[in-house]
């Protein structure tokens, strides 16, 4: 039947009807907030090119999880800015590190607050590359001990999940051996599956001053013409044993998000990154878009798409709207 019997528009005439037949929900149990965690006490810078966004002592950063908690946002992601970087990325998997004691700090604060860590030497070593360097190369083997030290101190800690985000090959099986090894059978791991080399991660290189001092990411994350390539990255790490699969950034990567979920139909995240985050600030402070439209409307896209869960800077001001009761 078509036009005239047929007359889409019947579905939408009212607000409650819409409701009624809409496919896809956003809810406040789907986000993931990032935090971004420095020495010190008392300390919160603001994040320039991320308003909203700040680096924080550990003290800081449980008053801001607290804060997301009471919103209902069910975890964090954790990152590291240290005060010293070294070669090898050192103080990213020393057992009394930064991370280890955020950890702690937000378990003991927020029992139920799911943590999650990143898991990655760019923002511990001077050189700002994923992994260790020979000859001006990342050296993919010597990274994955390394790799999987983090992992067990951020588990040691209390970490729930663990996020590993360098790019190396066989970095997810290297990891889930050494945990297992040191009991932390429980400790689950969120790998960034296809993770692309994105200009959209600039703000997040100002925020972690982690930006690569020579060369580039291109050799180990990936080329954003592929799509099919995704799908291997995931397939090999399902196989080492990832529990839930991510795929970054989101907004210009939802074809892949799709291919991810039904192909394999298993939990996908989708990271939100900072260049997306930053353009939907910039243009919302300009009074050219609708920032809250905007916001719920890329979050509900990925959801769409296929995401379970979305990893966004927006956590905080997208749980507020839910908890008013946001209509769209
Ligand atoms: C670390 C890491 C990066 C991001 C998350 N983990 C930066 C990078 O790969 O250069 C980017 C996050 C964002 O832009 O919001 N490897």
């Amino acid at each position: 039947m078509s036009f005239p019997d047929t007359r889409m528009r019947r579905n939408r005439r009212t607000a409650a009807l819409r409701a009624m037949v809409a496919e896809t929900e956003l809810g406040v149990h789907r986000l993931i907030l990032p935090l971004f965690a420095v020495e010190g006490s008392g300390v919160e810078l603001p994040i320039l090119s991320m308003p909203g966004c700040f680096r924080q002592s550990i003290d800081r950063l449980v008053e801001q999880a607290r804060q997301a908690v009471d919103l209902g946002i069910p975890a964090v992601l954790l990152f590291g800015i240290p005060d010293r970087k070294d070669e090898t990325g050192s103080a990213g998997y020393a057992p009394d590190g930064l991370i280890p004691r955020a950890v702690a700090a937000l378990k003991a604060a927020l029992p139920h607050l799911m943590v999650w860590t990143d898991v990655c030497l760019c923002e511990y070593t001077r050189h700002g590359h994923c992994g260790v360097l020979r000859n001006g190369d990342v050296d993919n083997d010597a990274t994955l001990p390394l790799l999987a030290r983090a992992a067990c101190s951020y588990a040691a800690a209390g970490a729930d999940m663990v996020a590993p985000s360098d790019m190396m090959d066989g970095r997810i099986g290297a990891i889930r051996e050494a945990l297992d090894e040191e009991g932390f059978l429980h400790t689950g791991i969120v790998s960034y599956a296809a993770k692309y080399a994105s200009a959209f991660y600039g703000p997040f290189r100002e925020a972690a001053d982690s930006a690569p001092a020579q060369g580039d990411r291109r050799g180990y994350q990936m080329d954003p013409a592929n799509s099919d390539e995704a799908l291997r990255e995931v397939e090999l790490d399902l196989e080492e044993g990832a529990d839930l699969v991510m795929v970054k950034p989101a907004l210009s990567y939802l074809d892949i998000v799709s291919r991810v979920k039904w192909e394999f139909e298993v939990p996908v995240v989708a990271y939100s990154v900072s260049g997306e985050y930053a353009m939907l600030k910039a243009a919302s402070r300009q009074g050219w878009i609708d920032g809250d439209r905007v916001m719920m409307e890329m979050l509900l896209s990925m959801r769409r798409a296929g995401a379970d869960a979305i990893i966004t800077y927006s956590a905080l001001d997208a749980a507020r709207l839910l908890q008013n009761g946001w209509q769209r």
